[in-house]
C-alpha cells in the first residue's frame, strides 16, 4: 500500500512505477502489463509473423524488437515483455524442440531415463548474442519504459521435456520425479543453470526486471514443491548474482497458475513479486504472502471476453483488493487468450491508470 506522495513521472526504467511497485515503493499509479501481451491478439503481430516459424522469429533481433514494442505502443502498458519463449534456451542449446501453432512446445525424443538426462546439451552463454542484440535495441527504443526479461522455471520446462509436449495431468513428469529422484534432481539442476544463463544475458543487456514462469507448478502439493522443485527455482534466482553486492539487482517476479496453496513458497524461492492467478483474491493472497513481497495479477483472462460492465467491475475489484498488498502490479491471472479484442486490453490499461492516479 502506498500512502506517501507519488513521485514525479518516471524518467528511467529503474525509477518506473513497475520497478517501484515491485520493491514496495510509492507509485504515481498502479503499473499494468499483460502476460502474453506480445503476439496472440494483435493483427500487426500476425502480419509481421506471417511466413516465419515462431522459434525463428524469436532468434531474429529486429523481429523480436518490433513484436515486443507493438503492445507497448498500442496499449500504453507500463512494461514491455521480451518476445521469446520459455523453450528458447533448450532450442539454442541444440535440443530438438518445435512449437506447433495452437498447441505449444513439442519434443520428438522426450526425456525418460537417467541416460536421457545426462545426454542433454548445455546452453553456452556465447550463443545468446542475438538475444542481447534484441534487448539492447529494445532498451534504446523503450526509454523510461522497463523491459521485463523472462525464463521458464525448471519444473515447467521439465514437464515439456518429459511429457514430449503439453499435458494436463503431468502424470509422467510426476512419476519420473517420484521414481527417479536423483535423475530428477540432475535434470532440474541443468534446467536451472540454463534458465539462469538466459536471464543473466537479458539483465546484462539492460532488462529492468525478470519474471520466472513456473506455469504448471500448481499441479504439485506444497510438500513436493518445497522439497523437489523450490530449491531449483531458487538456484535460478541465485544464479542471477549476489544482490548484496548489487549484481543484477533487478526485481524478480515469480508466477505459476493454480498456486494458491504454494504462494508463500513461490515467494520464498527468492521473489520480490509473487504472481497470482484469478482463483484467489489478492487480499487473501497478500495474507498468504505477507508484506515482504509485492503481488502481480490477477484478472481472469476470460473476463476480457465478457461485456464492458463486467470487465470494469472486475478491474475495480482487483484494484481495491490489490491495496492489501505491499505493492501491486496489475496483470491478468494468466496469458491473454488469442480471441481477445485488443481494444479491451487498451481499455483495461487506461482504467487501471485512471482509478489509481494520485
Ligand atoms: O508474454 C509475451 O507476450 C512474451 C512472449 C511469450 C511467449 N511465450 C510467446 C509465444 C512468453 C512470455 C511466453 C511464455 C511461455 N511459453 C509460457 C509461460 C507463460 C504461460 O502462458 O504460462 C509457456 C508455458 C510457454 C510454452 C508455449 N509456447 C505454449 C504453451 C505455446 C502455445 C500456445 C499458443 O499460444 O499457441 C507457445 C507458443 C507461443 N509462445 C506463441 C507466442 C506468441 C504462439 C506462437 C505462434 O504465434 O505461432
Amino acid at each position: 500500500m502506498s500512502l506517501a506522495p507519488a513521485p514525479v513521472p518516471p524518467t528511467s526504467p529503474a525509477e518506473s512505477d513497475l520497478v517501484r511497485a515491485a520493491r514496495g515503493l510509492p507509485v504515481s499509479r498502479t503499473p499494468v502489463w499483460f502476460m502474453r501481451q506480445a503476439g496472440r491478439s494483435l493483427p500487426e503481430y500476425r502480419s509481421l509473423r506471417a511466413g516465419t516459424v515462431m522459434l525463428d522469429a524469436c532468434q531474429d533481433p529486429d523481429m523480436v524488437t518490433e513484436i515486443t514494442l507493438q503492445p507497448v505502443r498500442r496499449h500504453g502498458v507500463d512494461a514491455a515483455i521480451l518476445f521469446s519463449d520459455i523453450v528458447l534456451p533448450l532450442v539454442v542449446a541444440g535440443m530438438d524442440v518445435e512449437i506447433k501453432p495452437g498447441i505449444g512446445p513439442v519434443i520428438d525424443e522426450p526425456v525418460r531415463s537417467v541416460a536421457d538426462v545426462d545426454a542433454l546439451p548445455s546452453l553456452e552463454p556465447e550463443a545468446l548474442g542475438f538475444l542481447q542484440t534484441a534487448v539492447r535495441q529494445l532498451v534504446a527504443e523503450l526509454g523510461a519504459t522497463p523491459l521485463i526479461g523472462f525464463a521458464g522455471a525448471p519444473f515447467t520446462l521439465a514437464t515439456y521435456l518429459i511429457e514430449g509436449g503439453p499435458s494436463k495431468e503431468h502424470a509422467r513428469t510426476k512419476a519420473f520425479m517420484y521414481a527417479e529422484p536423483e535423475a530428477w534432481g540432475r535434470l532440474l539442476d541443468k534446467l536451472a543453470v540454463s534458465a539462469a544463463i538466459f536471464l543473466r544475458a537479458q539483465v546484462d543487456a539492460g532488462a529492468a526486471a525478470v519474471q520466472l514462469f513456473d506455469s504448471w507448478a500448481g499441479v504439485l502439493s506444497a510438500a513436493d514443491y518445497a522439497e523437489r522443485v523450490l530449491p531449483h527455482s531458487r538456484a535460478v534466482f541465485d544464479g542471477l548474482g549476489d544482490r548484496e553486492r548489487g549484481e543484477r539487482d533487478v526485481p524478480r517476479i515469480h508466477f505459476g497458475v493454480g498456486t494458491g496453496e504454494l504462494l508463500p513458497l513461490i515467494g520464498d524461492a527468492g521473489a520480490d513479486v509473487v504472481g497470482v492467478d484469478w482463483r484467489i483474491p489478492l487480499d487473501e493472497a497478500a495474507r498468504r504472502v505477507g508484506q515482504q513481497r509485492s503481488l502481480q495479477g490477477n484478472l481472469d483472462p476470460a473476463v476480457l471476453l465478457a461485456d464492458r460492465a463486467t470487465v470494469d467491475r472486475e478491474v475495480r475489484r482487483i484494484v481495491e483488493q490489490g491495496k492489501a498488498a505491499r505493492g501491486h502490479i496489475f496483470n491478468l491471472g494468466h496469458g491473454v487468450l488469442p480471441d481477445t479484442d485488443p481494444g479491451v486490453l487498451t481499455h483495461v490499461a487506461e482504467l487501471v491508470h485512471e482509478l489509481t492516479a494520485s
